[in-house]
């Protein structure tokens, strides 16, 4: 029998339990100051202010298995953003990354907005794949990285994204 995972919003006690995912589910990429860059993208603030569109996945005994941190923007009432996704690696492929996502987008719906919005590296295929399988469509850029639209210095010199964009 498949194993049940239980959806909740993120309280604030979570936050170490998000950053240690932050730290350990992703393959070491970047070393020690990948894995600091990558907490420092999800502060504390997310688990104080943003609870309300936020997920997180735990498995039947309580551990950690996925997380997305989002929000409805501020400033433009017909979107919401994605801002952070994880899973497990030793959960990934399972549909669990969708759950979540879909999870968001009832949100989002609930809340009148018709658009998601989300970014990503150029260099991380499995989550152009994951967003493409999702029917998040990527937006035009300056650059093109293997194939991939992408905008060059869009969070800072020399750091380039691929925007998604995904009507609901
Ligand atoms: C991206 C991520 C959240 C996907 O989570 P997941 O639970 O594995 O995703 P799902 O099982 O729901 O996958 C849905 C579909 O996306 C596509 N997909 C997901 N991972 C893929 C991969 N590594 N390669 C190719 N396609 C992939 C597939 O079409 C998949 O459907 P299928 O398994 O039936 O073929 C997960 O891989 C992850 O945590 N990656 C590291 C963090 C990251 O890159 N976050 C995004 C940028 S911040």
């Amino acid at each position: 029998m498949p194993e049940t995972i239980t959806f909740r919003r993120p309280v604030e006690d979570d936050f170490a339990r998000v950053q240690d995912g932050l730290t350990h589910w992703w393959g070491g990429l970047g070393g020690e100051d990948g894995a600091r860059q990558r907490r420092l993208l999800v502060p504390r603030l997310f688990f104080q202010h943003f609870t309300s569109t936020s997920h997180l996945a735990e498995d039947g005994t309580g551990r950690l298995v996925g997380f997305l941190v989002g929000f409805l923007s501020q400033d433009d009432p017909e979107e919401a953003y994605i801002h952070f996704v994880g899973v497990d690696p030793e959960r990934r492929r399972d549909g669990l990354g969708s759950r979540l996502y879909h999870r968001f987008f009832a949100d989002a719906r609930r809340a009148g907005r018709s658009r998601v919005r989300c970014i990503t590296g150029p260099a991380n295929l499995q989550s152009i794949a994951y967003h493409t399988s999702l029917g998040f469509r990527i937006e035009p850029g300056d650059l093109d990285v293997d194939g991939v639209p992408a905008t060059s210095h869009y969070d800072g010199e020399g750091l380039a994204r691929v925007k998604f964009v995904r009507d609901l």
